[in-house]
């Protein structure tokens, strides 16, 4: 079954307005004949600018978390309308810095990922295992409990993107082989097959993430389950467009 591949830069806490305007500008021609969909997930006060410069290209701005609740007194917190108003078409929701620094669970993964489909976007759902517990043999187990836990309720599977990035292998310069890659996100897909159905399953869009660069992004994304890629480091640059042109 055919699934669109889909590349996604995650900026995290970097660039401003300037930079950033100056960094789309600088890749939208280099992307625009792409294979594969294409977005941007910004800090959130970046949001309304990255959109204009990112305007009549196929480059898709998105957040980097988004909160459950429609508004009220959660101080610091973007809610779905403030995002939607902008246009942004994506939120990443549950990344391992935001489970790690910040104290984020299952239970608010699955809150936030249940308001971004309500408001018509589209959540990137990461989930991964870190170094102990890849090297205690539990990384299926983890994997499995943060899925479960993270998309209970989830309506249509299909609309949700997900994205495996084992946390070791985070802004660390050390990625999974293709084989480890493949393994875990064919552990992933079979998952969702069980908790939501084979069918749909075959339909989920399953992204890699951590390190993956314009070197290691062929051999990644030839993986049979390897639908994309979460890319952070590598999106601060013109490298994004090799990882996006990957196939060429
Ligand atoms: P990295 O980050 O590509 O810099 O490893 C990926 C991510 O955290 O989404």
């Amino acid at each position: 079954m055919s699934r669109k591949p889909f590349i996604a830069g995650n900026w995290k806490m970097n660039m401003t307005a300037k930079s950033g305007a100056e960094l789309i500008a600088a890749l939208a021609p280099l992307v625009k004949d792409a294979n594969c969909d294409v977005a941007l997930c910004v800090p959130a006060i970046l949001i309304p600018e990255m959109t204009k410069a990112a305007a009549g290209t196929n480059i898709a701005i998105g957040a980097e978390n988004v909160h459950w609740a429609k508004n009220g007194a959660y101080t610091g917190e973007i809610s779905a309308e403030m995002l939607k108003e902008y246009g942004v078409k994506y939120a990443i929701i549950g990344h391992s810095e935001r489970r790690q620094y910040f104290g984020e669970t299952d239970e608010g993964v699955n809150k936030r990922t249940l308001a971004a489909l309500e408001n018509g976007i589209t959540p990137i759902v990461c989930v991964g295992e870190t170094l102990s517990e890849r090297e205690n043999g539990t990384t299926e187990e983890v994997i499995a409990r943060q899925l479960e836990k993270g998309l209970q309720g989830v309506e249509d599977i299909k609309k949700v993107v997900i994205a495996y990035e084992p946390v070791w292998a985070i802004g660390t310069g050390k990625t999974a082989t293709d084989g480890q890659a493949q393994e875990t996100i064919a552990f992933i897909r079979k998952k969702i097959g069980e908790l939501f159905c084979p069918m749909c399953a075959q339909k989920v869009i399953i992204q890699y993430g951590g390190s993956m660069n314009a070197g290691n992004c062929k051999g990644l994304m030839a993986q049979p389950d390897i639908d994309g890629g979460l890319i952070g480091g590598a999106s601060l640059k013109l490298d994004f467009a090799t990882i996006v042109n990957y196939d060429k």
